[in-house]
């Protein structure tokens, strides 16, 4: 029997102005970390920051307590903190940020039931200049996909922006985790792969709103996840970048709703 869960939600315009609100908050979270970065402090206090600004804004962080759909324990913090070699779903704790560190945080609200998801690459002091260039590498390659998103755009458009620009750079995709649908829920249909073909796949319709978060290896694209359920690394021990946004699809683009102001 074919399941419910299997519908894409198109969104009203009033549920899209929900999930504006949410991925604000969140964005918002994000230039909070941003700004608190440096090297010393522990990625526990980052994850406080977090935790106290969504809340002290009438937020739920959506990781807390998140129940995994791999038979995982709940996700025990308000963000993902992924450092190095570390590619997503990194679990915050005593851990120290040392100069040269790559980090990436990811952020989800959730405001008044609505969900927006976001996460960025930062880069802590004198970081090595291949990690330079993969962060830019990578957040170019969301940019590109973004710029491709409106009514009647295939997935597989999506995919072959990211994957043609990182590969051009030497870096790989990894394969293993995907965009997704979000707002009403953490993650709904569709899923959003972040290499493919140019005009294969689905077509994006006007009220769709999902993710787009390429997670860019500097060698081997292969992941694997720790016995902790969560931590995955790069199988190469090699550096991962990554960067999300969620957007909604309108008739000439996406509406990017994780921004700031
Ligand atoms: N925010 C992540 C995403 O982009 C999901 C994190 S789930 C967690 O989909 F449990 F690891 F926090
Ligand atoms: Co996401
Ligand atoms: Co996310």
């Amino acid at each position: 029997m074919r399941k419910s869960k299997n519908v894409i939600y198109i969104k009203n315009a009033q549920q899209i102005e929900g999930i504006r609100r949410s991925g604000r908050l969140a964005s918002r979270a994000l230039d909070l970390v941003a700004e608190r970065l440096k090297p010393g402090v522990t990625t526990e206090y980052l994850d406080k920051l977090v935790h106290d600004y969504i809340t002290a804004n009438g937020g739920i962080p959506a990781t807390l307590g998140y129940k995994g759909s791999r038979g995982t324990i709940p996700f025990p913090a308000s963000s993902c903190i992924s450092i190095n070699e570390v590619v997503v779903h990194g679990i915050p704790g005593p851990r120290v940020i040392k100069d040269g560190d790559l980090v990436s945080v990811d952020v989800t609200a959730i405001l008044d039931g609505y969900y927006g998801d976001t996460a960025r690459t930062f880069l802590v002091g004198q970081a090595p200049e291949v990690a330079r260039r993969l962060t830019e590498a990578t957040e170019e390659s969301l940019r590109l996909a973004i710029a491709v998103v409106k009514n009647g755009t295939r997935l597989g458009d999506i995919g072959d922006a990211i994957q043609t620009h990182v590969e051009s750079k030497g870096f790989s995709v990894v394969r293993y985790f995907v965009g997704h649908g979000v707002g009403l829920k953490f993650h709904e249909e569709p899923a959003v792969p972040h290499h493919g073909k140019k005009g294969t796949g689905m077509r994006l319709k006007s009220g769709m709103v999902f993710t787009i978060e390429p997670m860019i290896n500097e060698g081997v694209y292969d992941v694997k996840v720790l016995s902790d359920g969560w931590t995955a690394v790069t199988a190469d021990g090699k550096l991962s970048a990554q960067f999300e946004h969620t957007m909604a699809v309108t008739a000439d683009g996406a509406d990017v709703l994780t921004l700031s102001d």
